[in-house]
């Protein structure tokens, strides 16, 4: 597999409402940090996640967390 590209080297911080989200994991997607299709063709996959009540969260852009689709810090080390 090849290595996703780095959207940014921090993380989106948003305020998500109830629901499902998809979580770009290539880092190809002009929607960071959510998934748009453009990972279509490669061997990335989106990664949804459920959001149970209204909150803030950091959403790794730089695609190496650990932790996905949270920022685990290692943005820091890029
Ligand atoms: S666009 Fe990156 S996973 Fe879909």
């Amino acid at each position: 597999m090849s290595e996703a590209k780095i959207a940014a080297k921090e993380p989106a911080i948003q305020t998500l409402k109830t629901g499902t989200y998809y979580w770009c994991s290539c880092g190809l997607s002009k929607d960071q940090p959510f998934c748009d299709g453009s990972h279509e063709g490669s061997d990335f996959k989106p990664v949804a996640f459920e959001i149970t009540e209204t909150k803030q969260v950091a959403l790794c852009q730089c695609k190496r967390t650990a932790t996905p689709p949270f920022c685990d810090g290692k943005h820091r080390d890029l």
